[in-house]
């Protein structure tokens, strides 16, 4: 028998070492390398290997005029949300990883979208985690019914690889990837050596079956130890599914997406009878706004080709002892920092003695930097405890010259606002040339972060 070897992986990226070492020297994790048993004969491109007649893809060049275009690659859901964040639908023999933290509703997601598919096409749903009769249970619980949907409880790779073959699905999904086992290859279950074979095969079973196949992948607090992170580049898109626990909604986001455009958010609401989508976000995350309020300002983000509003709320209260404290939630820590010391210098606010707490209601996460404006109105409102009107709304990136700087698709943002009934919108003085006037909301541009204050208080 030839002689194992012993290899030292990340369980963060994969990178791998002769020997142990603390720190990784690829990526800089700490204490994430695992000593892997690497049978000699064993490659990424692993012995099993299905090929079934149907659709087998050439490997000679063809020129661009030879390749023909079907409109029948993309499957559909009824989620319009999760068809919107794949880029139109479910695109045949692509291989899409679902990220989350456990117990977010990855699961749920995917057996309530396979049931859907599972009307027109032939699912697997293959589970590592739940036995057939807690699968069953869930399906019934959501009600659908579908007789082209495949159940399967199992962990090693090789036997799902013979029972696809047999079934032929059209769709399959594999819950989770960590829970997946490449028996000709040593390592743990969950380790990223079987990680990576096993997404590898799944990869290939993909391509060459022209398989749909999504695969979970559980995240981590830390969001690297788990592995998801180091599997993003082997698969055509990457998708993860967040939201506070104990808030009801759940976001979708494409982080990669080989066939649509990243960024692209969809909106679910977790219920009893499953997920229901969220067709019109932005009244739900206003709907608990009150009159009056201190702190409160609304945003018109971007999010992907859709405009949001989210409300950002601020509380300045007084440090009492040791340092000022700053938390944020939804939004990047480092840009409130830079937006408090923006308001220090440029508007005069002391602040540097004050702890300083942000959110974005509805547990959405906002990246963007059109969001400063809102965010920072929202500190001096509460800075000065003088209310924002409730009919106002901005849009506008602050410079460190205190300066509020242009923003993308302007038009599609202020039609959000209108179509929500806002009264006011303040918007970067840049971006006024491009609007036409309009009757329902009156348009205020402004030029720095000063003019925007001395103008709304
Ligand atoms: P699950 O899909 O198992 O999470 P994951 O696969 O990401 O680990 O979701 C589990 C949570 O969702 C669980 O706390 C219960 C909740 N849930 C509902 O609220 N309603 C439902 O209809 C279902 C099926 C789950
Ligand atoms: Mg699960």
């Amino acid at each position: 028998m030839a002689k194992k070897k012993v290899m030292f992986e990340c369980m963060a990226c994969g990178y791998e070492s002769p020997k142990w070492l603390g720190k990784c020297p690829n990526c800089g994790a700490w204490n994430q390398m695992e000593e892997q048993l690497v049978a000699p004969t064993v490659s990424a491109t692993s012995p099993i290997h299905i090929t079934t007649s149907r659709k087998k893809t050439s490997s000679h060049a063809v020129t661009l005029d030879q390749i023909t275009l079907s409109s029948e690659e993309r499957m559909a859901t009824d989620f319009q949300e999760f068809d919107r964040v794949l880029g139109g639908g479910v695109v045949q023999g692509s291989l899409v990883l679902i990220g989350g933290d456990p117990g977010i509703g990855k699961s749920t997601l995917l057996l309530q979208v396979s049931m859907q598919l599972a009307r027109q096409h032939t699912v697997l749903y293959v589970s590592g985690e739940e036995s057939l009769t807690q699968i069953k249970m869930r399906a019934s619980r959501l009600g659908t019914d579908a007789d082209k949907f495949y159940l399967l409880s199992e962990t090693d790779l090789s036997t799902i690889a013979s029972e696809i073959q047999r079934i032929e699905p059209t769709i399959v999904v594999i819950d989770s990837i960590q829970t997946m086992n490449v028996p000709e290859h040593t390592g743990t279950a969950g380790g990223a050596g079987q990680l990576r074979v096993a997404t590898s095969i799944l990869m290939r079973i993909a391509k060459e079956n022209q398989i749909a196949i999504f695969i979970v992948g559980h995240v981590t607090k830390e969001g690297n130890i788990a592995g998801p992170r180091m599997l993003e580049h082997m698969v055509d898109t990457v998708l993860y599914f967040e939201g506070e626990r104990h808030n009801r909604f759940r976001m979708l986001r494409a982080v990669k997406n080989r066939f649509g455009s990243t960024n692209e958010l969809g909106v679910f609401e977790m219920m009893d009878i499953g997920l229901q989508e969220v067709l019109n976000p932005s009244e739900l995350f206003l709907e608990e706004r009150i009159v009056g309020a201190v702190g409160s300002t609304v945003v018109a983000a971007l999010e992907g080709t859709r405009t949001i509003l989210a409300e950002v709320q601020s509380l300045m209260t007084p440090t009492v002892y040791g340092n000022a404290k700053r938390t944020a939630s939804g939004i990047d820590y480092q840009r409130v920092s830079l937006l408090l010391a923006v308001m220090e210098k440029h508007c005069g606010l002391l602040l540097q003695n004050q702890d300083a707490f942000f959110k974005i209601t509805g547990g959405i996460k906002l990246d963007e930097p059109a969001i400063d404006l809102a965010i920072a109105v929202s500190i001096a409102s509460s800075y000065w405890n003088h209310p924002t009107n409730i009919d106002d709304c901005f849009i506008g990136e602050i410079g460190l010259t205190g300066e509020i700087r242009r923003v993308s698709q302007i038009k599609e943002r202020i039609k959000e606002v209108q179509k929500l009934g806002f009264k006011r919108v303040f918007i970067p003085k840049n971006n006024f040339a491009q609007l036409d006037k309009m009757e329902s909301l009156e348009i205020i541009p402004v030029a720095t972060i000063k003019e925007a204050i001395y103008k709304i208080f």
